[in-house]
């Protein structure tokens, strides 16, 4: 496995590669990265992950300087997955000038997520596609954990026609259903055991509508009124449409529900497809 740290080397190394797949990364790799590693894999001979903390993605109080950082450990398992290349920039090689260019986002953008870390998207929006710009794939692969993300992505790219192909991975989650996140670590073990009753109230919402439930205000209002009683407090407990992600009418077939709530200083984040 080759690890390249600026743009020039990565390229020459990429030139003559057809039908990349693509895995971006915060790093911090676990059994979730890995999943959607091995589904690149599947895809392709010839994938590329890379590990970049993205500065333009945190607000200035969340958590970028404490953000785990364990390249070595990443890169490890990575070699085990046979990965072709890793990239692994500092931030001057992705942005040796302040980023001035940066991409404006439709509304979607400013709902969920969006309306709790305003800015993240774009931030996210961007660096992705200076990602893609920089390794050329013909696939991309993004986890369904953040949902948002990957509509986003996916919307980014039919719209600026880009030729990438994007790819959803399923959620990974622990034994007791807590989705995996490099941000579980931030939790203390009374705060990892309670972790488990965000996806528990996801699948009690599911269970309601799949047994005839529409009124999806009171599904989530309740939601949220069990889950501050337990302790968190929460973001938001949304049903949406699967397809423009915007607030499910009572009439639509394709549902997903996400959820965002924390446990003190750690903000967890979920959803199910319904
Ligand atoms: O999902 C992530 O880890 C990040 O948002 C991404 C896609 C690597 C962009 O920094």
């Amino acid at each position: 496995m080759k690890i390249f740290t600026d743009i020039p080397s990565l390229r020459e190394d990429l030139k003559h590669e057809r039908g990349i797949a693509f895995v971006p990364t915060m790093g911090n790799l676990h059994a979730g990265h890995l999943a959607l590693v091995k589904q690149a894999k599947q895809l392709s001979d010839c994938v590329v992950v890379s590990i970049f903390v993205n500065r333009l993605q945190f607000l200035p109080h969340e958590d970028f300087n404490r953000y785990p950082r364990t390249l070595d450990d990443d890169c490890k398992l990575l070699a085990e997955l046979n990965v072709n290349s890793v990239f692994a920039p500092n931030e001057k090689i992705l942005f040796p000038t302040k980023q001035e260019f940066l991409l404006a986002l439709p509304p979607v953008a400013d709902t969920l997520e969006g309306k709790f870390r305003s800015g993240f998207f774009r931030g996210v929006a961007t660096i992705v596609l200076k990602l893609f710009n920089i390794i050329q794939p013909d696939i991309a692969v993004f986890g369904k954990k953040d949902y948002q993300q990957l509509h986003i992505v996916r919307e980014m790219v039919r719209q600026l026609n880009l030729p990438i192909e994007i790819v959803a991975g399923e959620t990974v989650r622990a034994s007791d259903g807590l989705a995996l996140s490099s941000r579980n670590q931030y939790l203390n073990k009374v705060q990892r055991l309670e972790a488990r009753n965000l996806y528990q109230t996801l699948l009690k919402i599911r269970q309601e509508i799949i047994s005839g439930c529409k009124d999806f205000l009171t599904l989530q209002e309740n939601a949220i009124n069990n889950l501050v009683k337990r302790g968190w407090k929460v973001d938001y407990i949304q049903i949406q449409n699967r397809s423009s992600l915007m607030p499910a009418q009572s009439n639509d077939q394709d549902l997903v529900v996400l959820g965002a709530a924390w446990l003190d200083n750690t903000r967890l984040i979920d959803n199910l497809e319904i």
